[in-house]
């Protein structure tokens, strides 16, 4: 199978509290994976583990066959991030909010304005092009940092809560956008509370726990592995299981 990542035994220690335990993962290629897991369990430290931007205090990771740490320019050239905190700025407008993310990667600005022309169209947000982000809404503000992740085209694209706190339309089209890029053969990894979305979107996910993977594999594997009959289940099975534990 040809993988867009492997993890092998990373680990975040803060201040000697295991934030994210030994993790074994492989993404394929072409796929959504889910992570799972309650408040805390960990996924935003891995995320920000393996988008370079938090070191690991033990283990590896390979992005599209680029080693973290040892070549983190690499890796942040063939990802697309969506932080859990946007970060953007509050007196830039979104076309100018992707000039400036855009220059940063090295693109040109003819081919920035017009991928940002696309993706504002494509997020029902042509008409704010210009008006300023500290003006807009929670979901219009992920939509933003959401053009931002994607804007490069890159390969592998991580995703922490795409929807969370989002209208259903605005749910819909961020849903439409994740789809739309797995099937051309690229990766998304993304984080999420919503069984359902998982459901909808995730060919296979995992879930966390206190740092650790608990489980991995599509969802009919999890399914049949503890005989439950829809994700919510398996999920509150496998919780459970950890907390009699
Ligand atoms: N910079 C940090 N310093 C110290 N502890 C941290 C830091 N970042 C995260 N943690 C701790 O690591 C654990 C995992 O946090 P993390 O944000 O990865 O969880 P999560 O699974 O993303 O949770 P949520 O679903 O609430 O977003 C938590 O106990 C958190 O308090
Ligand atoms: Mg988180």
């Amino acid at each position: 199978m040809d993988s867009a990542i492997t993890i092998e035994d990373l680990t975040k220690v803060f201040d000697g509290f295991a934030a994210v335990d030994h993790v074994n993962l492989e993404v394929p290629k072409g796929v959504v994976f889910g992570i799972l897991g309650p408040n805390g369990a960990g996924k935003t430290t891995l995320l920000r583990m393996l988008s370079t931007v938090l070191k690991p205090t033990r283990g590896k990771a390979r992005i599209l066959g680029h080693d973290i740490l040892e070549e983190p320019i690499k890796v942040r050239e063939v990802i697309g991030v969506l932080p859990e905190d946007t970060g953007l700025y509050d007196r830039l407008t979104p076309a100018e909010t992707l000039l400036f993310y855009g220059k940063l990667r090295g693109m040109e600005s003819a081919k920035i304005l017009e991928r940002s022309e696309v993706l504002l169209s494509l997020l029902g947000l042509s008409g704010k092009r210009d008006a300023k982000i500290g003006t807009f809404s929670k979901g219009m503000k992920q939509k933003v940092a959401l053009m931002r992740a994607v804007l490069h085209e890159p390969d592998v694209l991580f995703l922490d809560e795409p929807t969370s706190g989002l209208d259903v339309m605005s749910a819909r089209e961020i849903r439409g956008l994740i789809k739309d890029w797995a099937s051309k053969g690229r990766s998304v990894v993304l984080s999420t509370h919503n069984m359902w979305e998982a459901q909808q979107l995730c060919s296979a996910v995992a879930i966390m726990d206190k740092g650790k993977v608990v489980s991995v594999g599509t969802i009919e594997e999890l399914e049949r592995m503890t005989k439950q009959e829809d994700l919510e289940e398996v999920f509150v099975h496998l919780i459970k299981g950890e907390a009699e534990r």
